[in-house]
């Protein structure tokens, strides 16, 4: 096959993908409600707790991983026990049964994202994630499409790769 034809196949397997990957579209202005209601604008906004406290991956891999319970009950087995919510969080902590927080951002499959590069050229959480801290509950505010992430490589301060293998296996 003439790579012309290989490359058209390889645009009906993505368009596949991301037909697959629609029925679920975490987009800009997605915002699901969550297990137990945690909210960043108090505790990353009004206790100024830092984003890397509990997102202790974020910078030093692709992924910056939900915390898990034990970061939580490290104040809350003495912070606002007598709160409904906290007592479900410690039931969880008790039994040993995870959270199951709903994946806000998720991108389609065939696309590689990694936080560590970006991190380590110094762009601030706020331009990809937006104000987190003023939000009760984690919403989508970038597109989140190619258009935005190719816009934003080819801005001359970033200079950063476009061609098609930088981000898709
Ligand atoms: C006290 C712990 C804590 C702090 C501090 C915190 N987060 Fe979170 N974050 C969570 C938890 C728990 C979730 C999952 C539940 C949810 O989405 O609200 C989450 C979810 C997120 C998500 C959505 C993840 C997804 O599924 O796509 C983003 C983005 C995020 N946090 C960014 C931030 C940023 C930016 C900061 C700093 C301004 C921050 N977080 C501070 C605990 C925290
Ligand atoms: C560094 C300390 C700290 C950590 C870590 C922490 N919290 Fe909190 N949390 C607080 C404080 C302080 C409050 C507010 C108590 C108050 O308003 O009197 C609070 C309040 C809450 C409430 C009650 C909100 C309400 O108004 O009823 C929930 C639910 C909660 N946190 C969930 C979580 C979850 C889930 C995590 C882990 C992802 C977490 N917290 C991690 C300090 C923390
Ligand atoms: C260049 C844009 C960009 C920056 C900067 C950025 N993120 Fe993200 N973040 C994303 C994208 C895109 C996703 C979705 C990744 C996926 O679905 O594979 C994501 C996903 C997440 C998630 C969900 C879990 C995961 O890793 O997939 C968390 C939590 C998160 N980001 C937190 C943060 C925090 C905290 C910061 C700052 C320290 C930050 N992000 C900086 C773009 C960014
Ligand atoms: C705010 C600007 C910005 C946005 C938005 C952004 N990027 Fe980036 N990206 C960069 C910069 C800057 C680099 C680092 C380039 C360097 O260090 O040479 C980078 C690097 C990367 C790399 C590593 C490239 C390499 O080989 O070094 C990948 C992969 C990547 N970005 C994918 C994405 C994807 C996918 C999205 C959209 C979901 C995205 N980026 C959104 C600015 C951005
Ligand atoms: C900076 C990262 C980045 C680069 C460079 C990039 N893409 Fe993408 N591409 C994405 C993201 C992110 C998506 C998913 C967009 C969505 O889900 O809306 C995507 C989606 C696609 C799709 C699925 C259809 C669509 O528009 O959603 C095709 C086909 C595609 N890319 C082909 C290419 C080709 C061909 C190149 C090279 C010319 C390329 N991409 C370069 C990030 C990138």
């Amino acid at each position: 096959m003439s790579p012309r034809y290989l490359l058209l196949l390889g645009f009906v397997v993505l368009a596949v993908a991301i037909g697959v990957s629609a029925c679920k579209d975490p987009r800009k202005g997605y915002a699901p409600e969550q297990p137990i209601a945690f909210s960043h604008q108090l505790h990353a906004g009004t206790h100024e707790i830092p984003c890397g406290y509990c997102h202790v991956a974020a910078g030093e891999g692709p992924q910056a991983s939900v915390p898990s319970l034990n970061i939580c009950m490290n104040c809350h087995s003495s912070v606002a026990t007598g709160r409904p919510e906290v007592q479900k969080l410690t039931q969880h902590w008790r039994e040993g049964r995870p959270v199951e927080w709903i994946q806000v951002h998720d991108l389609p499959d065939h696309v590689l994202f990694s936080h560590q590069p970006h991190l380590a050229r110094g762009i601030d959480c706020s331009e990809c994630h937006g104000q987190v801290n003023r939000m009760d509950v984690v919403e989508v505010v970038a597109p989140m499409t190619m258009g935005w992430c190719v816009n934003c490589h080819r801005q001359p301060e970033y200079n950063a790769p476009v061609d098609c293998f930088t981000c898709h296996y």
